[in-house]
Protein backbone atom coordinates (compact mmCIF):
# COMPACT_ATOMS: atom_id res chain seq x y z
CA UNK A 1 0.00 0.00 0.00
CA UNK A 2 1.28 3.48 -0.70
CA UNK A 3 -0.41 7.04 0.33
CA UNK A 4 0.92 10.09 -0.48
CA UNK A 5 3.38 12.10 1.50
CA UNK A 6 2.02 13.39 5.07
CA UNK A 7 1.44 17.08 4.15
CA UNK A 8 0.24 18.22 7.78
CA UNK A 9 2.76 18.76 10.40
CA UNK A 10 2.84 16.49 12.89
CA UNK A 11 2.41 18.84 15.63
CA UNK A 12 -0.41 21.29 16.46
CA UNK A 13 2.08 24.51 16.36
CA UNK A 14 -0.09 27.80 17.91
CA UNK A 15 1.69 29.92 15.97
CA UNK A 16 0.43 30.77 12.92
CA UNK A 17 3.45 32.38 11.32
CA UNK A 18 5.57 29.61 12.88
CA UNK A 19 3.18 26.87 11.41
CA UNK A 20 3.59 28.08 8.12
CA UNK A 21 6.77 28.41 7.41
CA UNK A 22 7.69 24.85 9.49
CA UNK A 23 4.83 23.77 7.22
CA UNK A 24 6.47 24.49 3.53
CA UNK A 25 9.94 23.76 4.69
CA UNK A 26 9.05 20.40 5.62
CA UNK A 27 6.92 20.15 1.85
CA UNK A 28 10.78 20.74 0.91
CA UNK A 29 12.32 18.08 3.09
CA UNK A 30 9.84 16.12 1.57
CA UNK A 31 10.63 16.96 -2.00
CA UNK A 32 14.27 16.20 -0.98
CA UNK A 33 13.90 13.02 0.83
CA UNK A 34 12.19 11.67 -2.80
CA UNK A 35 15.06 12.38 -4.48
CA UNK A 36 17.54 10.82 -1.59
CA UNK A 37 15.94 7.41 -2.65
CA UNK A 38 16.74 7.54 -5.86
CA UNK A 39 18.88 4.22 -6.85
CA UNK A 40 20.25 4.00 -10.46
CA UNK A 41 18.49 0.80 -11.21
CA UNK A 42 14.42 1.22 -11.07
CA UNK A 43 14.16 -2.00 -8.50
CA UNK A 44 16.44 -0.25 -5.56
CA UNK A 45 14.44 3.13 -6.20
CA UNK A 46 11.48 0.76 -5.45
CA UNK A 47 12.71 -0.85 -2.15
CA UNK A 48 14.21 2.20 -1.10
CA UNK A 49 11.43 4.70 -1.54
CA UNK A 50 8.85 1.76 -0.02
CA UNK A 51 8.33 3.03 3.80
CA UNK A 52 8.94 6.37 2.76
CA UNK A 53 6.18 6.95 0.48
CA UNK A 54 3.94 4.79 2.84
CA UNK A 55 3.75 7.20 5.46
CA UNK A 56 5.34 8.12 9.00
CA UNK A 57 5.62 11.28 10.98
CA UNK A 58 8.15 12.94 10.16
CA UNK A 59 9.00 13.61 14.26
CA UNK A 60 13.17 13.96 13.73
CA UNK A 61 13.55 16.52 10.39
CA UNK A 62 10.18 18.50 12.32
CA UNK A 63 12.44 18.31 15.35
CA UNK A 64 15.65 19.66 13.27
CA UNK A 65 13.79 22.28 11.49
CA UNK A 66 12.16 23.19 14.96
CA UNK A 67 15.42 23.48 16.74
CA UNK A 68 16.66 25.76 13.93
CA UNK A 69 14.28 28.34 14.78
CA UNK A 70 15.94 28.78 17.96
CA UNK A 71 19.25 30.34 15.75
CA UNK A 72 20.40 33.03 13.43
CA UNK A 73 19.93 31.38 10.20
CA UNK A 74 17.14 28.78 10.48
CA UNK A 75 16.49 29.09 6.79
CA UNK A 76 19.72 27.82 5.71
CA UNK A 77 20.09 25.20 3.43
CA UNK A 78 22.15 22.85 5.75
CA UNK A 79 19.28 22.79 7.63
CA UNK A 80 17.19 20.82 5.31
CA UNK A 81 20.01 18.83 4.05
CA UNK A 82 20.27 17.88 7.98
CA UNK A 83 16.54 16.96 8.37
CA UNK A 84 17.33 14.47 5.22
CA UNK A 85 19.95 13.08 6.93
CA UNK A 86 18.07 12.34 10.28
CA UNK A 87 15.18 10.89 8.37
CA UNK A 88 17.39 8.53 6.14
CA UNK A 89 18.79 7.27 8.85
CA UNK A 90 16.02 6.60 10.66
CA UNK A 91 14.42 5.07 7.55
CA UNK A 92 17.46 2.71 7.12
CA UNK A 93 17.22 1.51 10.75
CA UNK A 94 13.47 0.36 10.43
CA UNK A 95 13.98 -1.82 7.48
CA UNK A 96 16.72 -3.63 9.64
CA UNK A 97 14.42 -3.79 12.81
CA UNK A 98 11.77 -5.33 10.88
CA UNK A 99 13.85 -7.83 9.89
CA UNK A 100 15.47 -8.52 13.46
CA UNK A 101 11.43 -8.16 14.90
CA UNK A 102 10.04 -10.12 12.14
CA UNK A 103 7.54 -7.40 12.04
CA UNK A 104 5.27 -7.86 9.06
CA UNK A 105 3.45 -4.47 8.78
CA UNK A 106 5.08 -0.92 9.23
CA UNK A 107 3.10 2.48 8.82
CA UNK A 108 -0.13 0.64 7.45
CA UNK A 109 2.08 -1.18 4.91
CA UNK A 110 4.02 -4.59 4.40
CA UNK A 111 7.63 -4.41 6.54
CA UNK A 112 10.12 -4.51 3.68
CA UNK A 113 11.63 -7.75 4.22
CA UNK A 114 7.65 -9.54 4.10
CA UNK A 115 7.61 -8.40 0.33
CA UNK A 116 11.17 -8.68 -0.84
CA UNK A 117 12.82 -11.10 1.92
CA UNK A 118 15.58 -10.67 4.03
CA UNK A 119 18.69 -10.00 1.79
CA UNK A 120 17.15 -7.13 0.23
CA UNK A 121 15.19 -5.53 3.29
CA UNK A 122 18.69 -5.62 4.78
CA UNK A 123 20.70 -4.30 1.92
CA UNK A 124 17.68 -1.63 1.27
CA UNK A 125 18.86 -0.61 4.64
CA UNK A 126 22.72 -0.28 4.19
CA UNK A 127 21.61 1.69 0.63
CA UNK A 128 19.68 4.19 2.57
CA UNK A 129 22.20 4.85 5.35
CA UNK A 130 24.60 5.50 2.80
CA UNK A 131 22.67 7.74 1.41
CA UNK A 132 22.45 9.54 4.49
CA UNK A 133 26.18 8.85 4.98
CA UNK A 134 27.12 10.98 1.94
CA UNK A 135 24.63 13.77 2.75
CA UNK A 136 26.57 14.33 6.28
CA UNK A 137 29.78 14.73 4.70
CA UNK A 138 28.60 17.86 2.68
CA UNK A 139 27.68 18.95 6.18
CA UNK A 140 31.47 18.53 6.97
CA UNK A 141 33.40 16.88 9.63
CA UNK A 142 31.93 17.73 12.76
CA UNK A 143 28.37 16.56 11.36
CA UNK A 144 30.13 12.82 10.23
CA UNK A 145 31.69 12.71 13.61
CA UNK A 146 28.24 13.28 15.24
CA UNK A 147 26.00 10.88 12.81
CA UNK A 148 29.27 8.30 13.54
CA UNK A 149 28.58 8.54 16.90
CA UNK A 150 24.79 8.03 16.91
CA UNK A 151 25.24 5.25 14.48
CA UNK A 152 27.41 3.56 17.48
CA UNK A 153 24.79 4.23 19.96
CA UNK A 154 22.08 3.34 17.60
CA UNK A 155 23.43 -0.28 16.95
CA UNK A 156 24.79 -0.78 20.16
CA UNK A 157 21.61 0.22 21.53
CA UNK A 158 19.89 -2.52 19.56
CA UNK A 159 22.21 -4.76 20.27
CA UNK A 160 22.03 -4.53 23.82
CA UNK A 161 18.50 -4.87 23.48
CA UNK A 162 18.97 -8.84 22.66
CA UNK A 163 20.91 -9.36 25.78
CA UNK A 164 19.43 -9.65 29.63
CA UNK A 165 20.65 -7.41 32.05
CA UNK A 166 23.88 -8.94 34.54
CA UNK A 167 22.42 -10.15 38.06
CA UNK A 168 23.65 -6.98 39.57
CA UNK A 169 21.81 -4.77 37.20
CA UNK A 170 19.00 -3.33 37.47
CA UNK A 171 16.34 -4.39 34.53
CA UNK A 172 14.83 -1.16 34.35
CA UNK A 173 18.30 0.98 34.44
CA UNK A 174 19.61 -1.51 31.74
CA UNK A 175 16.32 -1.14 29.58
CA UNK A 176 16.30 2.72 29.90
CA UNK A 177 20.00 2.55 28.41
CA UNK A 178 18.96 0.13 25.80
CA UNK A 179 16.10 3.16 24.72
CA UNK A 180 18.73 6.36 25.22
CA UNK A 181 21.18 4.34 23.00
CA UNK A 182 18.34 2.99 20.07
CA UNK A 183 16.35 5.97 19.84
CA UNK A 184 17.51 8.63 22.00
CA UNK A 185 20.58 8.70 20.10
CA UNK A 186 18.89 9.95 16.80
CA UNK A 187 16.62 12.10 18.40
CA UNK A 188 19.30 14.27 20.30
CA UNK A 189 21.19 14.46 17.02
CA UNK A 190 18.03 16.06 15.23
CA UNK A 191 17.73 18.69 18.13
CA UNK A 192 21.78 18.84 18.08
CA UNK A 193 21.99 19.36 13.71
CA UNK A 194 19.13 21.94 14.17
CA UNK A 195 21.25 24.14 16.31
CA UNK A 196 24.25 23.66 14.62
CA UNK A 197 23.04 24.71 11.31
CA UNK A 198 20.38 27.00 12.08
CA UNK A 199 23.36 29.25 14.56
CA UNK A 200 21.87 28.74 17.66
CA UNK A 201 24.41 29.34 20.81
CA UNK A 202 26.24 26.95 22.50
CA UNK A 203 24.30 27.24 25.25
CA UNK A 204 20.97 26.21 23.28
CA UNK A 205 23.02 23.85 21.43
CA UNK A 206 23.92 21.93 24.97
CA UNK A 207 20.17 22.45 26.30
CA UNK A 208 18.53 20.61 23.31
CA UNK A 209 20.57 17.64 22.66
CA UNK A 210 20.10 16.93 26.04
CA UNK A 211 16.16 17.81 25.74
CA UNK A 212 16.02 15.66 22.50
CA UNK A 213 18.16 12.82 24.36
CA UNK A 214 15.03 12.47 26.93
CA UNK A 215 12.36 13.37 24.40
CA UNK A 216 13.83 10.74 22.40
CA UNK A 217 13.49 7.81 25.48
CA UNK A 218 10.29 9.53 26.33
CA UNK A 219 9.15 8.63 22.16
CA UNK A 220 10.17 4.99 22.32
CA UNK A 221 8.09 4.36 25.97
CA UNK A 222 5.10 5.22 24.57
CA UNK A 223 6.25 3.40 21.22
CA UNK A 224 6.32 0.28 23.38
CA UNK A 225 3.07 1.33 25.05
CA UNK A 226 1.22 1.55 22.20
CA UNK A 227 2.57 -1.72 21.15
CA UNK A 228 0.57 -3.25 23.48
CA UNK A 229 -2.50 -0.72 24.07
CA UNK A 230 -3.23 -0.05 20.10
CA UNK A 231 -4.65 -1.87 17.49
CA UNK A 232 -3.18 -2.49 14.03
CA UNK A 233 -5.49 0.31 12.21
CA UNK A 234 -4.28 3.25 14.40
CA UNK A 235 -0.51 2.14 14.93
CA UNK A 236 -0.02 0.84 11.20
CA UNK A 237 1.98 -2.41 12.58
CA UNK A 238 1.14 -5.69 14.07
CA UNK A 239 0.06 -5.02 17.92
CA UNK A 240 1.94 -7.02 20.60
CA UNK A 241 5.06 -7.46 18.67
CA UNK A 242 7.48 -6.97 21.40
CA UNK A 243 5.50 -9.44 23.80
CA UNK A 244 6.02 -11.98 20.50
CA UNK A 245 9.97 -11.46 20.27
CA UNK A 246 10.61 -11.36 23.63
CA UNK A 247 11.39 -7.78 23.75
CA UNK A 248 11.44 -6.53 26.91
CA UNK A 249 9.64 -3.39 27.74
CA UNK A 250 8.36 -1.25 30.77
CA UNK A 251 5.09 -2.24 31.37
CA UNK A 252 6.54 -5.91 31.24
CA UNK A 253 8.72 -5.25 33.44
CA UNK A 254 7.22 -3.12 36.33
CA UNK A 255 4.36 -6.09 35.53
CA UNK A 256 7.32 -9.02 35.94
CA UNK A 257 8.00 -7.24 39.81
CA UNK A 258 4.31 -7.61 40.82
CA UNK A 259 3.90 -9.66 43.69
CA UNK A 260 0.30 -9.62 43.58
CA UNK A 261 -0.94 -13.27 43.82
CA UNK A 262 -3.97 -11.97 40.52
CA UNK A 263 -0.58 -11.42 38.74
CA UNK A 264 0.60 -14.47 39.16
CA UNK A 265 -0.77 -16.07 35.33
CA UNK A 266 0.35 -12.99 33.85
CA UNK A 267 4.15 -13.87 35.26
CA UNK A 268 3.70 -17.26 34.12
CA UNK A 269 3.07 -16.14 30.72
CA UNK A 270 5.57 -13.72 30.10
CA UNK A 271 8.45 -15.81 31.80
CA UNK A 272 7.26 -18.38 28.90
CA UNK A 273 7.86 -18.42 25.08
CA UNK A 274 4.48 -16.16 23.21
CA UNK A 275 4.72 -17.49 19.90
CA UNK A 276 2.07 -19.45 20.11
CA UNK A 277 -0.98 -17.44 19.03
CA UNK A 278 -3.98 -18.28 21.98
CA UNK A 279 -0.87 -17.49 24.86
CA UNK A 280 0.32 -14.43 23.12
CA UNK A 281 -3.60 -13.18 23.08
CA UNK A 282 -3.93 -13.95 27.00
CA UNK A 283 -0.88 -12.07 27.71
CA UNK A 284 -1.38 -9.04 25.62
CA UNK A 285 -5.23 -9.06 27.16
CA UNK A 286 -3.88 -9.31 30.72
CA UNK A 287 -0.97 -6.85 29.97
CA UNK A 288 -3.33 -4.50 28.75
CA UNK A 289 -5.73 -4.15 31.82
CA UNK A 290 -2.44 -4.17 34.26
CA UNK A 291 -1.96 -1.14 36.36
CA UNK A 292 1.32 -1.28 34.70
CA UNK A 293 0.47 0.26 31.79
CA UNK A 294 -0.65 2.95 33.68
CA UNK A 295 2.14 3.32 35.69
CA UNK A 296 4.66 3.54 32.37
CA UNK A 297 2.35 6.02 30.91
CA UNK A 298 3.19 8.24 34.09
CA UNK A 299 6.47 7.61 34.10
CA UNK A 300 6.86 8.46 30.20
CA UNK A 301 4.88 12.41 31.25
CA UNK A 302 7.29 12.79 33.54
CA UNK A 303 10.16 12.24 31.38
CA UNK A 304 8.31 14.69 29.22
CA UNK A 305 8.38 16.99 32.39
CA UNK A 306 12.16 16.81 32.76
CA UNK A 307 12.86 17.44 28.97
CA UNK A 308 10.34 20.49 28.98
CA UNK A 309 12.66 21.65 31.89
CA UNK A 310 15.28 22.00 30.11
CA UNK A 311 13.60 24.24 27.60
CA UNK A 312 14.14 27.75 30.10
CA UNK A 313 17.45 28.03 28.69
CA UNK A 314 15.31 29.40 25.22
CA UNK A 315 13.95 32.45 25.12
CA UNK A 316 10.15 32.48 25.87
CA UNK A 317 8.03 32.43 22.87
CA UNK A 318 6.07 30.43 19.92
CA UNK A 319 9.42 28.29 19.61
CA UNK A 320 9.94 27.38 23.09
CA UNK A 321 5.82 26.61 22.84
CA UNK A 322 6.32 24.39 20.32
CA UNK A 323 9.00 22.71 21.56
CA UNK A 324 6.84 22.45 24.74
CA UNK A 325 3.98 20.58 22.74
CA UNK A 326 6.69 17.82 20.88
CA UNK A 327 7.39 16.97 24.38
CA UNK A 328 3.88 16.50 24.99
CA UNK A 329 2.78 14.76 22.17
CA UNK A 330 5.44 12.27 21.90
CA UNK A 331 4.34 11.38 25.90
CA UNK A 332 0.39 10.89 25.34
CA UNK A 333 0.57 10.21 21.33
CA UNK A 334 -2.44 7.72 20.14
CA UNK A 335 -0.29 6.84 16.79
C1 LIG B 1 12.74 0.54 16.47
O1 LIG B 1 12.57 -0.16 17.64
C2 LIG B 1 14.21 0.55 16.09
C3 LIG B 1 15.09 1.52 16.37
C4 LIG B 1 14.65 2.73 17.07
C5 LIG B 1 16.53 1.47 16.00
C6 LIG B 1 16.98 0.23 15.33
C7 LIG B 1 18.43 0.26 15.01
C8 LIG B 1 19.01 -0.65 14.22
C9 LIG B 1 18.26 -1.78 13.62
C10 LIG B 1 20.47 -0.55 13.93
C11 LIG B 1 20.73 -0.40 12.44
C12 LIG B 1 20.65 1.00 12.05
C13 LIG B 1 20.85 1.55 10.79
C14 LIG B 1 20.83 3.02 10.68
C15 LIG B 1 21.08 0.78 9.55
P1 LIG B 1 11.25 -0.97 17.96
O2 LIG B 1 11.29 -2.29 17.33
O3 LIG B 1 11.11 -0.97 19.44
O4 LIG B 1 10.10 -0.05 17.36
P2 LIG B 1 8.97 -0.35 16.31
O5 LIG B 1 7.74 -0.57 17.13
O6 LIG B 1 8.85 0.92 15.50
O7 LIG B 1 9.36 -1.52 15.50
MG1 LIG C 1 10.46 -3.12 15.72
Amino acid sequence: MTTSAPQELALPVLDAELASRLGARMQRVETLLAGHVQGRAPFVTEAASHLLRAGGKRLRPLLVLLAAETGEEPDSDDVLTAACVVELTHLASLYHDDVMDEADLRRGADAAHARWGNHVAILTGDFLFSKSSELTAVLGADAVGIQARTFTRLVEGQILETVAPGPDEDPVAHHLEVLAGKTGSLIATSAEYGTIFGGASPEVRAALTAYGEIVGVAFQLSDDILDIASDAAESGKTPGTDLREGVPTLPVLLARTSTEPGDARLRELLDQDLDDDVLHAEALGLLRAHPAMEEARRYVVARADEAKQLLVALPEGPVREALETFADIVATRSA
